[in-house]
């Protein structure tokens, strides 16, 4: 039986099991997926010891991103691009790690909204945390030809420019309307709107009419963000594809089998979510 699991500290919250487990059933594999709390001070001692726990590989999440990519002895270049991981996995005895969020934010931005334009103005990102740079490295590589960053602290914001080089610009928090307006795609990297908490204050009039507005917050599934941009006549992708899709690699490493992302799963998910937010 092959075993694979997700560590964070807390981890009560993680769907990644509900996500891996929809999968074990679906495709007959005698596989098994848990999560265990694991505190920062035990995360190296764990991650040491894979082999001896019979555990395949993990997915690790907040706060153990940078500590898992700082473990790894192999990292591929989604980890190296962002300075963190969320999915290892044991490769000839050697701890392996990528970093999946930059695939799952793009393959699912694609599906959606296949016809949004790279080259149509340019990519505009809400917040400079690790999420943020995930998505910088992946409309890099998409071809946009500029990525400004808005974040309530500057300094985060100009390391991400000095990381990934001059396609990257640099803006003021409070400008975040008026310098998004040309934008082919506005995308909120922050935990503003997060079970409905908080509000961004995008004022959408005069945007781009192509624009696409996307969350990576998925409760609630419609944050106001993206309903105040339908309002606005705008195309919003949720957060909850990324989950989704960022779940992929890693399955296919640990289980052999690359899976697939189906309306049935996304509604255990949305159902699971709903449940618990009512
Ligand atoms: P992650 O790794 O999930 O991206 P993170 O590294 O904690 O998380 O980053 C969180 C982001 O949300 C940061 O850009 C943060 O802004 P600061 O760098 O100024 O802290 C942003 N953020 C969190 N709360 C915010 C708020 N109330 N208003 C604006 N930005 C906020």
């Amino acid at each position: 039986m092959k075993r694979a699991c997700v560590i964070g500290w807390p981890i009560e919250h993680s769907r990644s099991p509900l996500i891996h487990g929809y999968w074990l059933r679906k495709y007959g594999i005698d596989g098994s997926y848990t999560k265990v709390a694991v505190p920062p001070a035990e995360v190296a001692g764990f991650l040491r010891t894979l082999a001896e726990r019979d555990l395949a590989g993990c997915n690790v999440t907040v706060p153990h991103k940078e500590a898992a990519y700082a473990l790894a002895e192999e990292r591929d270049e989604s980890a190296r691009a962002v300075h963190a991981a969320n999915t290892l996995w044991l490769e000839d005895g050697k701890l392996c790690a990528a970093n999946t969020d930059t695939y799952g934010y793009m393959t699912y931005l694609d599906h959606v909204v296949p016809d949004w334009k790279a080259h149509d103005g340019p990519a505009c990102i809400l917040g400079a945390g690790g999420a943020a740079r995930a998505i910088v490295h992946g409309f890099l590589q998409a071809g946009v030809d500029e990525i400004r960053v808005f974040n309530r602290t500057r300094e985060r914001a100009e390391q991400i420019a000095e990381d990934f080089g001059p396609r990257v610009k640099v803006f003021d928090w409070d400008v975040r309307s008026d310098g998004a307006r040309e934008a082919c795609v506005l995308v909120n990297t922050t935990a503003v709107g997060l079970k409905g908490e908080g509000s961004l204050d995008i004022d959408f009039a005069g945007f781009n009419e192509d624009c696409v507005v996307s969350d990576i917050v998925y409760v609630p599934l419609e944050t106001e963000l993206m309903a105040s941009a339908e309002a606005a006549g705008l195309r919003t992708v949720d957060g909850l594809g990324m989950l989704l899709h960022q779940a992929v690699p890693g399955f296919a490493k640990w289980f052999g089998v690359r899976p697939q992302v189906t309306d049935e799963l996304r509604a255990l998910v949305v159902a699971d979510i709903e449940g618990k937010i009512c």
